[in-house]
């Protein structure tokens, strides 16, 4: 028997979908939409470990499933679905609570950087935050989760969590691969090359939206941080020229071409001609998926079957991994 392997991966609508969050992770996900059986999802109960608008959350949850079917993500060929909607999700979390360590989840990096960032409000759900990821993994047992350079500490915590479950009750769950894109695993802010460029942060001026007309995406092209250096030469350094190698990292994941080639068309010709022509590339890739965003909002009918098919194929699966769940651990049946 030749069965498709599984995948899935999913983004938190903590703020308007990047570059970063599309050249990332998005960008890689319609391709792999033939080969694989694929959940992609909004990640909404993460959402708010840190406050949210309601509305906001409201708004973002819709556009983002908008995005990814704009993107690629045809639903006729993937499972496209919201977290909140399938309430294994919280379930599952809870049970991984009591398998994951208080020592592991300490040294997450990201409760580390979250807590610095939101030191009124350190909850108990920045802090289980990868068990409940953990359990939006396993419920549906994927071979792989495409994610991006950040999230990588994550997927090795729920195979931790894995390993440690099937130690004691046997082999209940798949112990997933991170899978992690070779270039543009980590896109950096346009005005801060040390930091990522990140959907939630309200003062990252330096990030690009996909739905940022084209006049706003060619102002943050001309004025990212490039480096003092005299040469002013286009040349892959990350260590001495972060601010060039980031921009060479989305011209090289947009175009398809090498580092070498971008030298290349761009020898000579200093940071002048290099920063709008990132931008315009920039632009024709965002084009499409703005427009058919757009249009896809328009038609909330639509956006609402989407989501409901998919929360009842999700829920099918899911169902399923508790149910074993439950009786492993030795739960009454009803
Ligand atoms: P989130 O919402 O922060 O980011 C979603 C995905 O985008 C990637 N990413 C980036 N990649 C490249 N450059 C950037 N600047 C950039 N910013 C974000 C992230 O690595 C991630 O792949 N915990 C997850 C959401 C989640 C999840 C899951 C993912 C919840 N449950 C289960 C996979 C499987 C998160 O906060 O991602």
């Amino acid at each position: 028997m030749n069965e498709k392997k599984t995948m899935l991966s999913g983004i938190k609508p903590s703020g308007d979908l990047t570059l970063g969050s599309y050249l990332g992770p998005l960008h890689h996900w319609p391709k792999m939409i033939e080969e694989y059986d694929c959940y992609f999802f909004m990640a909404d109960l993460h959402a708010i470990t840190v406050r949210q608008d309601p509305a906001a959350l409201r708004r973002r949850t819709l556009e983002q499933l908008a995005q990814y079917i704009a993107c690629g993500l045809d639903p006729d060929k993937c499972t496209l679905f919201i977290q909140s909607h399938v309430r294994q999700h919280a379930e599952l979390g809870w049970v991984l609570n009591c398998y994951a360590m208080f020592g592991e989840l300490s040294r997450m990096t990201q409760f580390k950087d979250k807590s610095a960032k939101n030191a009124d409000n350190i909850n108990g759900g920045l802090f289980t935050y990868p068990s409940l990821m953990a359990a939006d993994i396993l419920l549906y047992q994927p071979d792989f989760v495409p994610v991006g350079e950040d999230q990588k500490q994550h997927v090795e915590l729920t195979r931790n969590i894995v390993q440690r479950f099937n130690g004691v009750y046997g082999d209940v769950f798949k112990v997933p691969e991170p899978y992690i894109p070779k270039v543009g695993a980590r896109i950096m802010s346009l005005t801060n090359p040390a930091a990522k460029m990140s959907k939630s942060e309200t003062e990252d001026t330096g990030r690009v939206t996909l739905m940022d007309d084209p006049g706003a995406i060619m102002k943050q092209f001309k004025r990212a941080i490039t480096d003092s250096d005299t040469e002013r030469c286009v040349r892959y350094d990350p260590d001495n020229k972060p601010g060039v190698a980031n921009l060479m990292t989305i011209y090289s994941t947009v175009t398809g071409k090498t580092y070498a080639e971008i030298e290349q068309e761009f020898d000579g010709q200093g940071y002048g001609k290099f920063k709008p022509a990132v931008g315009e590339a920039v632009v024709e890739i965002l084009r499409p998926i703005r427009e058919e965003t757009q249009r896809l909002l328009s038609d909330k009918s639509y956006l609402e079957g989407v989501y409901r098919a998919g929360a009842d194929k999700a829920s099918h699966a899911a169902e399923k991994t508790l149910r074993k769940v439950y009786k492993k651990i030795g739960f009454v049946a009803r």
